[in-house]
């Protein structure tokens, strides 16, 4: 039986040592400790031994399952400090390395030139809407007495949403026009901004998405003075002191008399040059003086009261005001085209 015992204890031993985890050892541990293991095994035997010889291999006995015990304890210890130190490694942060920065965003400079067009029309006592892009043909065209057959209505043009041309994207802010002729009180001085649709081919002018800013005014004695005046005076705030702008006779079914206003081009001074397309002025927005018919579908009357509008495309007057060459760029989200406003 001694020699059973050392045996046990020298095999074990080495098991021990050799155990390269924590899950081997806790096998080791049940075959040879537990209550089926193999030193229970020999403590079996005990009975058969004469009574002198059972204290010694009890010492003995016990002495093997303390010394393993200890030894257990030891390698378990050892084996969880190794893998503590495995996973700190394989987890190491290197401090040293350069870290990763965060771009903050930028404002668009569309953003810019609404948030500017804003300041200057709310200065001139107006209030601000957007209004619905999913339009009815009624407000983006009857109303503005813009019938059937006109060729702004052309399905070639114009996003359809059903069948029988009732729905659209509206293709201008002039929606907005008697929609808030119908609904708000007299007099009224309207600055609407936001995106209109139009099916044209994408080029450095054109987007079948762009914005527009729609000015309306309905009061008593409104002329087309008023009209010259107050969009000379955006102009000015816009592109500064020295700014020229000139008025040009054109045909909008909703105003009459209608016109254009051009700036002169901040490139050449008015000389002509590519920017201007050698014309040596740029064209910035339509308007006029409001057709008594307009009003009347909206419910105004026109032995009191007149008005005026306008229709203003914002990508070309951001690109005036930051000198962009391209109306792609606006939209292409490119951050160091961004980073330049
Ligand atoms: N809606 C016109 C367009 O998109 C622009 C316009 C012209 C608006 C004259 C107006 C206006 O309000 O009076 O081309």
């Amino acid at each position: 039986m001694k020699e059973q015992l050392e045996k046990l204890s020298a095999e074990s031993l080495a098991a021990v040592a050799e155990a390269e985890d924590v899950a081997a050892l806790d096998a080791l541990r049940v075959r040879y400790l537990g209550k089926k293991g193999e030193l229970t095994a020999i403590l079996k035997q005990m009975g058969k031994l004469s009574a002198e010889e059972r204290p010694a291999m009890g010492q003995l006995a016990n002495s093997v399952r303390a010394k393993l015990e200890a030894a257990f304890d030891a390698r378990r210890a050892e084996l969880e400090e190794a893998a503590l130190e495995a996973r700190l490694e394989a987890e190491a942060l290197d401090v040293t390395l350069p870290g990763k920065r965060t771009r903050a965003g930028h404002r668009h400079p569309m953003d810019i030139v609404i948030d500017e067009l804003k300041d200057i029309f709310i200065g001139m006592g107006f209030e601000v809407d957007d209004g619905p892009e999913v339009e009815e043909s009624v407000y983006n065209f009857d109303r503005l007495n813009t019938d059937e057959g006109h060729p702004a209505r052309e399905w070639t043009d114009t996003f359809y949403l059903d069948e029988e041309s009732r729905t659209l994207l509206r293709t201008q802010t002039s929606n907005m026009e008697p929609r808030i002729m119908e609904t708000r009180e007299l007099p009224i001085r309207a600055a609407v901004f936001g995106r209109c649709y139009r099916k044209d081919e994408v080029d450095a002018t054109h987007s079948p998405m762009f914005h527009q800013m729609e000015g309306l005014v309905v009061d008593k004695h409104i002329t087309f003075a008023d009209l010259k005046g107050m969009l000379h005076n955006m102009a000015v705030q816009m592109y500064g002191p020295d700014t020229v702008t000139r008025f040009r006779p054109h045909h909008f079914p909703f105003t009459e008399p209608s016109c254009e206003m051009d700036v002169q081009c901040h490139k050449c001074g008015g000389k002509g040059c590519p920017t201007c397309k050698g014309e040596g002025w740029i064209e910035l927005l339509g308007a006029g003086v409001t057709n008594p018919h307009v009003h009347e579908m909206s419910g105004i009357d026109t032995s009191k009261y007149s008005g005026l509008a306008w229709g203003m495309g914002l990508e070309r007057a951001a690109m005036r005001r930051f000198k962009i060459a391209d109306l792609r760029l606006m939209f292409e989200n490119d951050v160091r085209f961004l980073e330049q406003f």
